[in-house]
């Protein structure tokens, strides 16, 4: 690995969850070196042990609450930090509407608490996790950064949108900061190595871990919502990214704010493959890639769901240089190895 002691330290909220784990591999890979910051809400700490394994190495942990002041001082104060990556976030949409306070406190004091202690440390660049949940349903695909947002479904979608906004305005009085704010399509898979994945507590609410769950005997079938959208096949399109390639979007959007010359600039990017794939298609694809059959039946919508969104993704190989390299069989492949690797460890209900 070649990071080292002199390689540019970035602060990784959220460094213990599912993408933040991976982008702090692709980030020793670049030769940064990663500070995370997880307070273990949504993880757990075996995803330092699969880091381990993977750099041969340890990376720098510290349990803390990001809105905790003291906690995120003494991290500020500690480390020489030129960067952070705000990954740190509740994300369960359906537990957003029942408690939108939950959400509204943890998701954007956290980013206000950053972008004080950044102004008072100097640490001059941020990558800001957003969410195509932003966009709703697009009257037009795929889409684009300048397609309007709606206004969110929900209070998590809600607190994607604040948080972009809070950073626009920041910017634009001179908050000494370079941000760009990511909107992430579907992230799916894990490292290759089967080392680290993603962790759903309890019954998942996203299709892949489902996938993985009923193939796995965990779960007796899965529940297609719906199949009678105007799509293809009549159900949801979506646009499946390999978590890989998203954790690679992170260097690069580092890289890009380092080598801008403002001393202040925010901007959006979408981070997604271009390709729409609808759920039959996953399933379909999961069965051919592994030679395991999903047991599925089909049930009525689920309601909030949007019929079909994927990415315009010409902007992001612009800006960043950057595209993906992973297909949707090789997502769900290295997402089947990661099942088969934790086994029933985490499905408590
Ligand atoms: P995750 O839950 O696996 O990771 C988030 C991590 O942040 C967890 O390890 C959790 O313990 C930690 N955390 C939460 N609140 C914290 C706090 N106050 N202090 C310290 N740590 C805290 O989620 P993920 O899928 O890796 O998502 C990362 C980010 O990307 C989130 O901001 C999420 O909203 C956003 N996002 C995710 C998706 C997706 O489908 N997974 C899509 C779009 C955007
Ligand atoms: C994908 C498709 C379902 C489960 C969520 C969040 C969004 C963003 C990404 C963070 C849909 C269908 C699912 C199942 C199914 N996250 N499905 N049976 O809905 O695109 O978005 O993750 O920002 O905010 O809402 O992802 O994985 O839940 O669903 O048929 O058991 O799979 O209807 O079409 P979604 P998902």
């Amino acid at each position: 690995m070649t990071s080292s002691a002199h390689s540019p330290k970035i602060l990784v909220t959220g460094g213990a969850g599912f993408i933040g784990s991976h982008t702090v591999v692709s980030l020793v890979e670049a030769g940064f070196e990663p500070v995370i910051v997880d307070d273990l809400s949504n993880s757990l700490s075996s995803a330092l042990d699969g880091l381990r394994a993977i750099l041969g190495r340890d990376v720098a942990f510290y349990q803390a609450d990001c809105n905790d002041r003291e906690a995120m001082k003494a991290i500020f104060e500690q480390e020489q930090l030129t960067g952070v990556i705000h990954f740190a976030a509740y994300k369960a949409v359906g537990e957003s509407v029942a408690e939108p306070l939950k959400y509204y406190n943890n998701n954007l004091g956290s980013l206000l608490l950053l972008l004080d202690l950044m102004k008072e440390y100097k640490v001059r660049t941020l990558v800001f996790s957003s969410s195509c949940t932003v966009y709703g349903q697009p009257e037009h695909l795929p889409v684009t950064e300048e397609t309007p947002r709606l206004p969110a479904q929900s209070p998590y979608g809600n607190t994607k949108a604040i948080g972009e906004d809070i950073i626009r305005d920041a910017v634009r009085a001179q908050w000494p900061v370079k941000a760009l704010a990511l909107r992430y399509f579907n992230p799916i898979g894990a490292h290759p190595s089967a080392e680290i994945g993603e962790l759903p507590l309890g019954v998942p609410a996203n299709l892949v871990p489902f996938i993985t769950q009923t193939a796995a005997g965990m779960r007796p079938s899965l529940t297609v919502y719906g199949d009678d959208y105007n799509t293809p096949d009549g159900t949801c399109v979506r646009d499946y990214i390999h978590v890989m390639d998203l954790a690679d979007a992170h260097v690069q959007a580092l890289r890009q704010l380092n080598e801008t010359n403002a001393d202040a600039c925010y901007d959006v990017i979408n981070i997604g493959t271009g390709r729409g794939e609808t759920v039959l298609n996953v399933i379909k694809t999961f069965e051919e890639a592994t030679g395991v059959s999903v047991n599925y039946t089909i049930g009525p919508r689920r309601p909030g769901d949007v019929e079909q969104v994927y990415a315009d993704v010409s902007k992001s190989a612009r800006v960043l240089n950057w595209k993906t390299t992973h297909s949707l069989a090789e997502a769900l492949r290295d997402a089947w190895r990661w099942q088969q690797k934790i086994g029933a460890k985490v499905a408590s209900e």
